[in-house]
């Protein structure tokens, strides 16, 4: 047995490389070089205090991992076919490079809590920087959102016209989810940033590691309570793909709207050729890949927090290897909200918009209509029912609300007057809304002044 096995003396023969290959888990935690060294070297240094290790012994390790560390950063280390995961590898490669001491290293620590460790600081600066890059994707929508101030669109439900809203209150809809989600994920933050380290494989350690040391080198506020918890425990990561899967379905029903508004049939939006893919086949197609990848890929977000909830569930405590599992759906989810987020913003950005396309008949003015005969004294319901039947007649008629003549509106009730035409009209629609957070333009304004504050944005006053 020449390969390195830090468990190889309880075992008499070698592992099958079948074995070997299904336990490896380094083709992808090998992700987490950084943070296993970052806390390798804090360990140094609580291994010191403890006085495990003298002060030369501490230097000579941290000097040996920071060589590695380069050796991974100018992809220079090379994996051996034996390593099972990073931890084990940087152990393999100190020991090699600094001989007896590197063997001290591992005192008192387990791979379980290094594991969770190194997962819980990899997550701690992915979620920073999906959090940038939400707080990208706001931006973008709050200038087109300005841009766009005076664009009215028939607004949907049930994706039928239902009654016309700036494009602007559209947009800025999903500044505000977007919102919600970035709270989720610093929620989600305070959680992760909880140091396990020290808990050794599950009931902590002889040795006297000062946990509170470890926590301030490694930069995390606060420490585990309980050593069982802190190796058995995957919330954090539950909890962050269950944010990520909340952050796709935004992105996806976003990305729906658009790829609708893109067809032939709304022809409201047209994506930029940077952002949209032919056929092979069909010479005049220009498909929305980005946004239907973006609807596409939202898929394997919600599979992976279905992965980690399944693995976990009925996972005696504490560790199994079946937490090793918890890797790739985590890896591949940061990935891909990562990726999404900066394709929308590219897709938002460069589309154009094809203001003289936008439709409406103005049906979607019906409960204008309604509105005006409340204000005259009649109840909602009778008005509704009123409405309702003048809609079925210009419908059958073929005609618009604003061609049917005074007259006629006199049939279906005396209380029309000549005013009515002053209703019908899609720009009055919008601004006659008085409620806060409605579609009129001062509302959609005032919502776009207290984003831009949000974001510690300098108010232009749009
Ligand atoms: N590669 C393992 C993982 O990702 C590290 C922990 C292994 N612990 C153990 N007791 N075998 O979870």
């Amino acid at each position: 047995m020449n390969k390195y096995k830090a468990w190889k003396g309880r075992f008499k023969k070698d592992t099958s490389p079948l074995m070997e290959e299904f336990n490896s888990s380094i083709k992808f935690d090998k992700r987490l070089y950084r943070e296993d060294i970052e806390g390798s070297i804090a360990y140094a240094d609580a291994l010191k205090a403890a006085k495990i290790i003298n002060q030369k012994e501490r230097n000579l390790i941290i000097k040996g991992l920071k060589e590695i560390l380069k050796e991974f950063e100018y992809g220079k280390f090379v994996i051996s076919q034996s390593d099972e995961d990073i931890h084990m590898a940087v152990e393999r490669r100190l020991i090699k490079k600094i001989g007896d001491t590197g063997k001290k290293l591992h005192t008192g620590r387990s791979r379980n809590d290094q594991v969770v460790t190194d997962t819980r600081l990899f997550l701690k600066k992915s979620i920073r920087k999906i959090l940038s890059e939400i707080t990208l994707l706001q931006k973008n929508i709050i200038k087109i959102s300005e841009r766009e101030i005076a664009t009215i669109i028939p607004g949907y439900t049930h994706l039928q016209q239902a009654q016309p809203v700036l494009l602007s209150h559209y947009f800025m809809s999903f500044f505000w989810g977007l919102r919600r989600d970035k709270n989720r994920l610093k929620n989600c933050l305070t959680r992760t940033d909880i140091l396990p380290l020290g808990s050794g494989a599950l009931a902590g350690t002889t040795f006297e590691i000062d946990r509170k040391l470890l926590a301030k080198l490694l930069k995390f506020s606060t420490i585990s309570e309980n050593s069982i918890d802190a190796v058995s425990d995957r919330d954090f990561i539950i909890e962050f793909l269950s944010a990520c899967g909340i952050i796709m379905t935004h992105l996806s029903r976003y990305a729906e709207d658009l790829i609708i508004w893109s067809s032939s049939e709304f022809d409201y939006i047209e994506i930029d050729d940077a952002f949209a893919t032919g056929s092979s086949m069909l010479p005049q197609k220009k498909n929305p890949d980005s946004l239907e990848l973006i609807r596409g890929k939202s898929a394997r977000v919600f599979g992976n927090l279905i992965t980690m909830m399944t693995a976990v569930k009925g996972l005696p405590l504490t560790y199994g290897k079946d937490l090793q599992e918890d890797k790739e759906p985590l890896f591949d989810t940061i990935d891909t909200v990562s990726l999404c987020i900066k394709i929308f913003v590219g897709v938002i950005n460069t589309m154009k918009i094809n203001h003289t396309k936008i439709k409406y008949n103005d049906y979607i003015l019906a409960t204008d209509l309604s509105d005006y005969l409340v204000k005259k004294g009649m109840p909602f319901r009778k008005s509704h029912e009123v409405v309702g039947k003048i809609i079925r007649y210009a419908d059958k008629q073929r005609i618009s609300l604003s061609e049917i003549p005074i007259e006629k509106y006199k049939t279906f009730s005396k209380t029309f007057e000549e005013n009515i035409y002053n209703v019908i009209d899609i720009k009055k629609s919008i601004e006659a809304k008085k409620t806060l957070g409605s579609t009129s333009t001062r509302s959609v304004k005032k919502q776009i002044t207290t984003a831009k504050k949000l974001l510690s944005l300098k108010n232009t006053g749009t």
